[in-house]
């Protein structure tokens, strides 16, 4: 499955994903952030360079290598992965944003280490952009937009809430306490959300997902094409 261009579906698309966490960074040696592997958007990006496609894939901190023929952006905070996004998103057909977004930075970095003082610290914390609902409400409409949406409860309420806030074209819904879904291993269990219904996957290797996230974007685009 690694061999470049594979097949050709996605040949002459330009695809932006987005993967792993981001880091907050409270003072020089300390951050915020959450247990995202970045494994589901590498794979995404590795599915779509197989199958022809150009890959663009911004990247908080993983420790995976960049899959073959990808072009990949590193970033930190959720600043840095919103301005990167900003800059690419122009030339992209499909964008997946895969990555786990930190919600909140800390409002004042501080320059120094942060000394060990009382016996609480209280750090204040100011919301972050969100980058999938401003692309949502930036994107032309020849673009096909996925998110994701990552829940403990209420999987498909929450998930179909946040398709239609953030104005998506497919959301990837997974339930982080389902077996064999969640950051770290290397399968999922999902559920694609479209407007006009769902369709449940089995478990499957996040390859596999990947790929099965960016046929399902073609017929979107396909079906558009046709009206
Ligand atoms: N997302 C984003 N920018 C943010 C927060 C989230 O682009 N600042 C994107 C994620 O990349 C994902 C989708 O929004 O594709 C859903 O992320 P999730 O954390 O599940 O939803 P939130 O809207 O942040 O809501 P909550 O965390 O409260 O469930
Ligand atoms: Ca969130």
């Amino acid at each position: 499955e690694d061999i470049l261009h594979a097949s050709s579906e996605l040949k002459g698309k330009h695809v932006l994903v987005s993967a792993g966490p981001t880091q907050e960074a409270m003072d020089p040696v300390r951050f915020i952030s959450n247990h995202s592997s970045g494994k589901m958007g590498y794979a995404i990006a590795r599915a779509a360079a197989n199958m022809g496609a150009e890959v663009t894939l911004v990247s908080g901190p993983v420790s995976l290598s960049t899959p073959y023929g990808v072009n990949k952006i590193s970033i930190t905070s959720a600043n840095e992965m919103s301005q990167a996004i900003k800059e690419h998103m122009e030339e992209a057909d499909f964008i997946i944003k895969a990555a786990a977004v930190g919600d909140y930075r800390v409002e004042h970095i501080s320059n120094e280490k942060i000394k060990k003082q009382g016996d609480i610290l209280e750090l204040t914390l100011h919301k972050n952009e969100d980058i999938l609902a401003y692309i949502g409400a930036h994107k032309k409409p020849e673009q096909v937009l996925c998110g994701f949406a990552m829940e403990t409860e209420n999987l498909l309420e929450n998930a179909e809430e946040k398709r239609k806030k953030k104005n998506c074209d497919m959301i990837v819904a997974n339930n982080l306490k389902t077996e064999g879904a969640g950051f770290q291993g290397d399968t999922n269990v999902a559920v694609l959300l479209q407007e006009n219904g769902k369709e449940e996957l089995g478990l499957m290797s996040k390859y596999e997902l990947g790929k099965t996230i960016l046929l399902r974007m073609l017929e979107i685009q396909a079906n558009r094409k046709g009206t």
